[in-house]
């Protein structure tokens, strides 16, 4: 699958299938997150891997849009190392590249996932932190549940020229 098109199918999928999804494949996953863009190259992310199914399934107790994860082969929060934020407040941005990146490898390699916002929820960051044992300067940000798809969507066609502005607004 070229690019363009798996940045034009791509779609949130929350139903998947028990097939395993491979260490190689993860690794693909998480080399595709790290190629994403940050400001000044900082690279602020660090990325967990969450494969048992009893923390997948702790993780909607304190997440109401999220039971999706206890039939999901794994998660990957996606953190900011506070301590790396070099370029003040830009931590965001980079995490949001990195987290697209991987959603977009994702659909490219035939797996199913979709982006759950942690950031800036408090109640998220604190139940992931407490959970995961995350560090005070590890901030979590996002959760990307990931399995072998158990649904199909079509093409979201969201093209809208009342959208786009030529040089002024
Ligand atoms: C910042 C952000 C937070 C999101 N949080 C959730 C979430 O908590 N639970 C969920 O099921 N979907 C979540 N989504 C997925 C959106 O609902 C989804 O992307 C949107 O409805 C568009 O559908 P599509 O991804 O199929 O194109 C989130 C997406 C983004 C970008």
């Amino acid at each position: 699958m070229d690019a363009m098109d798996a940045v034009l199918s791509r779609r949130s999928i929350r139903k998947y299938n028990k097939k395993p999804v491979s260490d190689e494949l993860i690794k693909k996953l998480l080399d595709a997150a790290m190629s994403a863009p940050s400001a000044g190259n900082e690279q602020p992310w660090h990325f967990i891997i969450i494969t048992d199914p009893r923390i997948l399934s702790k993780i909607p107790t304190f997440h109401n849009h999220a039971e999706m994860l206890k039939g999901a082969s794994l998660a990957i929060l996606v953190c900011s190392d506070m301590n790396l934020d070099k370029h003040k407040g830009m931590w965001v941005q980079d995490c949001s590249a990195a987290t697209e990146n991987m959603l977009i490898a994702v659909q490219a390699q035939g797996l199913g996932a979709v982006w759950l916002g942690i950031y800036p929820r408090e109640e998220r960051i604190n139940g992931l932190r407490k959970l995961l044992s995350i560090p005070e300067h590890i901030i979590p940000f996002s959760l990307i549940s990931i399995g072998y798809p158990a649904e199909t969507k079509p093409k979201a066609n969201r093209y809208n020229e009342s959208r786009i502005h030529y040089n002024k607004w």
